[in-house]
């Protein structure tokens, strides 16, 4: 496991930038795994600025979102697919077929979590996944429970992550209970990961995630057992690390 401490916010999204585009480089035909969340928004305005100085295509790209509420409306401000689109896909040239986004508007939501591993697979599988980390220590949404989902499925939000999740909402009522979420097997599997995390609300959990037991409980943890982990944070969220550093 590779960890980049960097100043602040700034420099961690040009950093997740950098190695993104380092990697679209050396194979334009990625595929790729991405959060959304605020950790990331700071990487994909570096991502766009690249592209738009035409200094980086994605043309040949391939990705597939981590997750996505269950039940919003198509087109609704919140859904992952929305902010997508906004914060990047409509700003850069990849192409509207290789881009993958779990449907939680499905009439069948098993079977379209089985037809999105099926996709996946279909893929070759994914080059890279990059995450954000909930303060709980979930990755997509793998909340903390008492084993390790293997699998893309149907999962029921925890109470503390309806709660961080209810600042993109007019009230908490409105945060969707149920999501998609690829599984821990499912990113286990990613042939590299790029984990991102800053702010002094996730130092407990990105201590426990890289120093601690490996246990559903925070199940980023898990992420010491995948042999191409690289995480980069800012001095906030590492500020809890002791061995590592
Ligand atoms: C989002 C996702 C979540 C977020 C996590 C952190 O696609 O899968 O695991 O990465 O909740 O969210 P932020 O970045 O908003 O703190």
């Amino acid at each position: 496991m590779k960890i980049i401490v960097s100043a602040d916010y700034i420099e961690m999204s040009r950093l997740a930038a950098a190695h993104l585009a380092r990697l679209i480089r050396e194979n334009p035909k990625i595929v790729l795994g991405l959060p959304t969340g605020s950790t990331p928004l700071g990487m994909y305005r570096n991502l766009v600025e690249m592209h738009k100085q035409s200094k980086l295509s994605f043309k040949g790209v391939t990705s597939f979102n981590l997750d996505e509420y269950i039940g919003l409306r198509p087109g609704h401000k919140n859904s992952y697919r929305y902010y997508m689109y906004e914060n990047f896909f409509k700003h850069v040239d990849i192409l509207e077929h290789n881009i993958n986004i779990p449907d939680g508007n499905s009439e069948d939501l098993e079977q379209e979590c089985i037809d999105y591993e099926k996709k996946i697979s279909d893929a070759g599988g994914i080059d890279l996944m990059i995450l954000g980390l909930g303060s709980n220590g979930h990755i997509g949404f793998n909340e903390p429970a008492d084993h390790f989902p293997v699998a893309t499925h149907v999962t029921e939000l925890d109470e503390s992550t309806i709660q961080a999740n209810a600042r993109f909402f007019d009230s908490i009522d409105q945060v969707p209970r149920l999501s998609i979420t690829m599984g821990i097997g499912s990113i286990m599997r990613c042939r590299q990961i790029l984990l991102l995390a800053s702010g002094k609300a996730k130092a407990r959990a990105i201590g426990a995630a890289l120093e601690g037991p490996v246990t559903p409980k925070l199940p980023a943890s898990i992420l010491q057992f995948h042999p191409d982990v690289t995480v980069i944070l800012d001095a906030d969220a590492a500020s809890q690390l002791t061995r590592l550093l």
